[in-house]
C-alpha cells in the first residue's frame, strides 16, 4: 500500500512561494512532510483524508490528546465572557494557575508565565546571570532548550564536528544549530556529555559558570534518561561552586508526573523552564523556582532587576486552556498518570515481544508515556553512545514504514514518540498490529 499525500504535497508547494521553506517551523518539514487537516483525541487525520494514531502530537504538547473538549469548551466560554488580553493590571485567572502550577511544583516558590520554551529558557539563563554575577552557562550534548542564541549548539552533532572523539571528562568544541550566533555569544556556552559529572566539575573550574540549564531527561533525542547519582551529583557541584541547577522540563513538566521529572527523581533545580504539556497544546510556558531567584524582576537593586516583559504573557485563551489542562491533570478521579503509565507499559510490552519475534535488535528506553525505540543493543547513555550504537536508517525507514500503515511517529530517527490520555488500550493495540505489519515489511 502506498499513502496517497497528493494534497499535502500540493499544499506545500503553494506555501513554498510564499513561505521559506514552505511552513512556519522548518522543524516540522520531514519526508513525508504530511500536513493535517483534523486531529480528535489521539488519532489525526491529513488533507488526504487518511488516519493515524499519533504519536508525535505536535512534538508533545497534547498530553490529553488533540482537541479535547473540556480544554475548548474553558476557552470558547472565556472568549464569551468579554475578557481580553489587556495588558494593564493582573488577572484573576493568571493567579489562578499560578496556584494551580505551584500546587504541583512543591521545588518552586513562584512562577512567571510566557509564550513559548524558548522564551522561559532565555528567561532562566538572565535570571541565572542576574543572580550569580557570572556569565558562562553549561549545557548538554544532544539537548534542545529552544531557538535562541544562548543555548542553539550541539543537538544532532555528527562526529566529525564533535572532534571525531568522545570527550570524557571535557567540554566539546561549540557547533551551533543556527547562523548568525556572534562568537562572543558561543565562548559563553560550554556543552558537555550527558551522564559525566566529572565533565561538569571540569568545566565549572575553568571558567565563571552561572548555571547548567539541561533536560533531566534527554527527550529530543529519544529518552535518555539519568544514571544512578548523575543529578544528585549536579545538584551537588552546583551548591558547591555556587551556580543554579537549571532543569528544562518543557518536555518532562507535567509529562512525566504532574510535578515534572524533579517530582519523579526527587532533586530540587533552582529554577525550571515549562512549556509544551502545560495547557494541552495552546501556547503558554513557565519559568518557576526559588522566590530568591524569581524575585529578581523586582528587585531593588537595578543592577540586579530582571527585565519582566511580554505583550501576550498570560494571553486569556492558553491561560483559560492550562487552568483546564490541570485541572484534568490534577483530578485524581481521572488518574492521568496512571492511565499513562498503563499505555505506556502495554505498548513498551508489546514492542519487545514483537522485536524479539522479528529477530530485529531494539531496546525501547521509556519514561512514562514518552518513549522511543532505540535500534541498538543497549540504552545509550549520551549522544555519543547513540551516534555510534543506534541504526539511523533503520529508524528512519520503520517510521516511515509505520506511516503508511497508519501510525504516525515523526519521521525523523530517534524522535520522541508520545501516548496522550485519549488513547486507549485498543489503540495500543492497533499501533502493535501495525508494528508487526511493519517489521514484516521491513524483513522482505
Ligand atoms: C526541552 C525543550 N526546551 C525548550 C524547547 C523550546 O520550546 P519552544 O519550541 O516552545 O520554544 C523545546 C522544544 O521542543 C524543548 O523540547
Amino acid at each position: 500500500m502506498t499513502l496517497t499525500l497528493e494534497k499535502s504535497e500540493k499544499l506545500l508547494k503553494r506555501n513554498e512561494l510564499l513561505i521559506p521553506g514552505g511552513l512556519a517551523s522548518l522543524n516540522r518539514r520531514a519526508d513525508p512532510c504530511i500536513s493535517f487537516a483534523s486531529g480528535q483525541g489521539g488519532r489525526i487525520k491529513d488533507y488526504d483524508g487518511n488516519e493515524y494514531i499519533d504519536y508525535h502530537f505536535g512534538f508533545a504538547p497534547y498530553i490529553l490528546g488533540h482537541n479535547d473538549r473540556d480544554v475548548n469548551d474553558a476557552v470558547k466560554r472565556s472568549l464569551e465572557s468579554g475578557l481580553s488580553n489587556f495588558g494593564s493590571g493582573t488577572t484573576e485567572e493568571e493567579g489562578e494557575l499560578a496556584a494551580l502550577f505551584l500546587k504541583c511544583l512543591p521545588a518552586a516558590d513562584k512562577v512567571q508565565f510566557l509564550n513559548t520554551g524558548s522564551e522561559a529558557t532565555a528567561q532562566a539563563i538572565r535570571v541565572a546571570r542576574a543572580a550569580t554575577g557570572k556569565s558562562h552557562i553549561i549545557k548538554i550534548q544532544g539537548s534542545y532548550n529552544g531557538h535562541h542564541n544562548m543555548v542553539a549548539t550541539n543537538l544532532i552533532t555528527s562526529a566529525e564536528a564533535l572532534g571525531g572523539s568522545q570527550m570524557k571528562g571535557d567540554e566539546y568544541p561549540k557547533v551551533p544549530i543556527t547562523a548568525g550566533t556572534p562568537l562572543e555569544e558561543l565562548n559563553l556556552i560550554h556543552v558537555v556529555d550527558y551522564n559525566d559529572l566529572e565533565a561538569v566539575e571540569v568545566v565549572v573550574r575553568r571558567h565563571s559558570i552561572a548555571a547548567l540549564l539541561m533536560e533531566p531527561v534527554l527527550q529530543n533525542i529519544g529518552v535518555i534518561k539519568p544514571e544512578a547519582g548523575y543529578l544528585e551529583g549536579l545538584r551537588k557541584l552546583a551548591d558547591e561552586y555556587g551556580f543554579l541547577l537549571i532543569f528544562d522540563e518543557v518536555k518532562t513538566g507535567f509529562r512525566a508526573g504532574l510535578g515534572g521529572y524533579q517530582g519523579v527523581s526527587g532533586i530540587c533545580p533552582d529554577l525550571s523552564t515549562f512549556g509544551k504539556a502545560i495547557a494541552n497544546g495552546y501556547p503558554i510556558s513557565a519559568l518557576a523556582g526559588r522566590h530568591e531567584y524569581m524575585d529578581l524582576v523586582i528587585s531593588e537593586d537595578p543592577a540586579k532587576r530582571v527585565l519582566s516583559a511580554g505583550t501576550y504573557n498570560c494571553h486569556p485563551v492558553p491561560v483559560t486552556a492550562a487552568i483546564a489542562c490541570l485541572r484534568k491533570l490534577m483530578d485524581p478521579k481521572l488518574d492521568v498518570y496512571g492511565h499513562l503509565e498503563r499505555l505506556g507499559a502495554r505498548l513498551q510490552a508489546g514492542q519487545e515481544k514483537l522485536f524479539q519475534a522479528h529477530g530485529i535488535q531494539a531496546v525501547i528506553s521509556r519514561q512514562g508515556s514518552a518513549s522511543c525505540v532505540y535500534f541498538a543493543e543497549k540504552a545509550p547513555r549520551n549522544w555519543w553512545e547513540l551516534l555510534h550504537s543506534h541504526d539511523f536508517d533503520f529508524d528512519t525507514i520503520y517510521r516511515k514504514t509505520l506511516i503508511q500503515n497508519g501510525v504516525y511517529h515523526f519521521p525523523v530517527a530517534t524522535k520522541q514518540g508520545s501516548i496522550c490520555c485519549a488513547h486507549t488500550e485498543a489503540d495500543i493495540d492497533e499501533s502493535l498490529e501495525a508494528t508487526d505489519k511493519t517489521l514484516g515489511m521491513l524483513k522482505k
